[in-house]
């Protein structure tokens, strides 16, 4: 296999070979036959990043508007965080599903969040800690053979992707995002199931927060707003609004994307995509209550203000997204190897982002881990989050997130 993997590696695979290894990866294991739930099941997965917790918000949004949303997430490894780890901080709330619960749920409520279980892709698994072993992680035919193999095997009629693009991202460039969306969509094609993908910037952290329960918390008061978060989180909303429109029209609730889009704004300033996330979190066993005031559970967490110099002076001019990732990672937000524990009240709130004004002492984050954390180093997140700024006297352009959508083939916003 060591040997099959470095020839696949070097040589790369085409669109058949790619998707003969999804097909036989995804047969390794259990299909989920979701033939009971009610509408069309589709799902969303990210390659992933610093700050993107957009699938704590996208799922009951997308549900409130009808269309059953499945999700299988994984954990976090390094800098990157996982939708596993952050659901767990919220107290009591389980992942660990059986099939049998994750089906019934997802026919009752219409949305459920479980993990990776070893009846899905089991082949994916070995190959995954061979390629580890034998650096043959970086090929996109094997990171999309990979990712699809698990998806597939949800049992889901369509999925979106949010490919990310830059500095925190697994696709530095955007050439190398390109072509893996686009091989992603086309295994998605050949198995018959409608994959649409979004190409977004992955440059600075996706909202303000990185880390568990902050990025709880952050989710939680970008639900509650009825602004449907045009305020502090506008840059997370944006990208999962244009997920959630592009669920909403594959799930038939919704024409097309631009009015699903709509749908699931109105289901935010209603108040039914928060009531829908507090329906998931009662019946995977955690405590709604933690989520009516998020605050007073960031506020057990010891921490420590990061303060601009003195020199600073004019606007954030940059965040890289890789130091606030690792800020978060010293502080015991992530896992340095996939046997550590996470701590779940860790990780980083920025109170600057680029294009935002900055004098001396204005306090740029707030760094948080549990009180007497053997894990955190204090330390060691003040350095990487002050590496991670820098600072103009002009106030910078900042792009907008969105860059590209691929569907049907083809590249254009449609
Ligand atoms: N995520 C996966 O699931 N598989 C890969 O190969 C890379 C990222």
């Amino acid at each position: 296999m060591s040997a099959w993997l470095m020839a696949a590696f070097l040589n790369g695979l085409d669109s058949a070979e790619t998707t003969a290894l999804t097909e036989a990866m995804l047969h390794s294991g259990d299909v989920l036959d979701l033939a009971g739930a009610p509408g069309t099941p589709v799902d969303k997965h990210s390659t992933g990043g610093v700050g993107d917790k957009v699938s704590l918000l996208l799922a009951p949004i997308v549900a409130a508007c009808g269309v059953p949303v499945p999700m299988i997430s994984g954990r976090g490894l390094g800098h990157t965080g996982g939708t596993l780890d952050k659901l767990e901080s919220i107290p009591g709330l389980r992942t660990d599903l059986s099939v049998e619960t994750y089906k019934r749920q997802l026919v009752t409520l219409g949305i459920v969040m479980i993990g990776q279980t070893d009846e899905i892709a089991p082949a994916d698994r070995t190959l995954y800690a061979l390629r580890d072993v034998t650096a043959t992680v970086e090929s996109i035919p094997l990171i999309a053979g990979s990712i699809m193999s698990k998806k597939l095997a949800e049992g889901i009629d369509a999925l979106v992707l949010d490919v990310k693009c830059g500095r925190g991202a697994f696709m530095k460039t955007e050439p190398d995002a390109r072509r893996l969306a686009e091989t992603l969509a086309e295994i998605g094609a050949e198995a018959g199931t409608p994959t649409v993908a979004l190409l977004t910037r992955m440059d600075a952290p996706l909202g303000r927060a990185a880390g568990n329960w902050p990025e709880v918390a952050e989710s939680v008061r970008g639900l509650q707003d009825a602004s449907d978060g045009a305020g502090s989180i506008a840059d997370v909303m944006d990208v999962t609004l244009a997920l959630a429109g592009e669920m909403l029209a594959l799930g038939g609730a919704a024409s097309d994307a631009g009015t699903g889009r709509e749908q699931a704004a109105e289901a935010v300033r209603s108040g039914e995509a928060f009531g829908k996330l507090l329906e998931m979190v009662e019946a995977q066993g955690g405590d709604p209550s933690v989520l009516d005031a998020p605050e007073a559970r960031t506020e057990q967490a010891a921490a420590r203000v990061v303060e601009a110099s003195a020199e600073a002076q004019g606007y954030a001019a940059d965040l890289d997204a890789l130091g606030v990732g690792r800020a978060a990672l010293a502080l015991g937000a992530g896992r340095r190897r996939m046997s550590d524990d996470v701590d779940p009240l860790a990780g980083v709130v920025v109170h600057r982002k680029p294009g935002e004004p900055v004098q001396p002492s204005t306090p740029l984050a707030t760094l948080y881990a549990t009180e007497g954390s053997p894990r955190a180093d204090f330390d060691e997140a003040e350095r990487r989050l002050l590496g991670a700024f820098s600072f103009a006297e002009e106030k910078p352009d900042v792009p907008p997130l969105l860059m590209d959508r691929y569907a049907g083939g083809a590249w254009g916003r449609g």
